[in-house]
């Protein structure tokens, strides 16, 4: 049966694991010059709905150091952005194509994807969660703290599919995770509820430096996603609290790394100076979506049949 990558809920610790392992031997493949062509001759299709940089450009670089090729589709210049229905996309480009990522709303549309095509299909962020994202996320901090057992991350922000797919990463991975955002802007109840399953590794409260306390990662993310532009100065006002500064650093471990997944807005959800003072971090975690999104469709693409 095809495997695919829709969120993280469907993934065992292990198998996030054998995710990370295989990045990691990416990476020093590529680090060291050695050509590594296995998905050679294969071609994914590439969706998005939303705007995206590091995703696209991930993917893209990733399949053609693999070997193989990528195809981009917008909703602006294919029949996608003209209501032709998610069910008959995914059986036209199971013909064509060896592997699928769409970006999209909702997370139901990426299910149906997934069940009506033959080929494995990548989330590369919905409305619900970035499990591509979480998976670079965890690659960086394992290189540079040697491990995920036991460590804490500190998510600071809105509980939105960056927040979702970290408390399901984190929690599968061993560490400890803290959400320190407004009581109205609580992740998704779905992943409260899975999250109730880790008694003592899970906390979620609108108090930022309790939440930042000893922590080893501390991470954030826009106050906005995408598709919420309309809300931005309601929540700006809801938010401003809910920023990684200086007060925050020191209530975390005094080694503690900051993750952000990109794009930043300075003076928002980050300080201008806690940005730069861990810059290398940072993009550190951005090279990594290209090393984890290589071992993503390496591990799922690879067994695809030939036509
Ligand atoms: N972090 C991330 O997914 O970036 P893009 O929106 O640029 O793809
Ligand atoms: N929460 C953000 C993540 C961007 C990578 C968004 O959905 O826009």
């Amino acid at each position: 049966m095809k495997k695919d990558l829709l969120k993280l809920l469907d993934l065992s610790g292990e198998e996030i694991l054998e995710i990370l392992d295989t990045a990691d031997q990416l990476k020093a493949m590529k680090k060291a010059g050695i050509q590594h062509p296995f998905l050679a001759g294969k071609t994914l299709a590439m969706i998005f709905e939303k705007n995206s940089t590091r995703t696209r450009v991930s993917f893209e670089t990733g399949i053609y150091q693999l070997g193989g090729n990528a195809i981009y589709l917008s909703d602006k210049d294919s029949q996608i952005g003209r209501n032709e229905p998610v069910e008959d996309t995914a059986r036209v480009l199971s013909r064509f194509c060896d592997g699928i990522m769409i970006r999209t709303f909702a997370q139901e549309e990426v299910e149906t994807l997934a069940q009506y095509a033959s080929i494995p299909v990548i989330n590369g962020l919905t409305d619900f969660c970035h499990p591509c994202q979480v998976l670079a996320d965890l690659m960086t901090i394992r290189e540079h703290k040697h491990k995920l057992e036991g460590l804490k991350l500190c998510y600071v922000g809105d509980g939105n599919n960056m927040a979702n797919s970290l408390i399901v990463g984190c929690l599968k991975c061993g560490m400890k995770i803290a959400i320190a955002c407004p009581a109205d802007y609580q992740p998704d109840p779905e992943i409260m509820a899975f999250a109730q399953q880790y008694p003592g590794q899970f906390q979620c409260t609108p108090d930022i430096l309790a939440a930042a306390q000893d922590a080893d990662v501390l991470y954030t993310d826009v106050w906005a996603s995408m598709g919420q532009e309309e809300e931005f100065h309601q929540r700006k006002v809801i938010f401003a609290r809910y920023q990684i500064n200086d007060a925050v650093m020191a209530a975390a471990h005094p080694d503690a790394m900051v993750q952000h997944c990109l794009p930043a807005h300075r003076g928002e959800e980050i300080t201008a100076e806690v940005f730069e003072a861990h810059a290398d971090e940072i993009f550190d975690e951005a090279e990594n979506r290209l090393h984890a999104q290589k071992a993503v469709m390496y591990l799922l693409m690879k067994d695809v049949p030939s036509l």
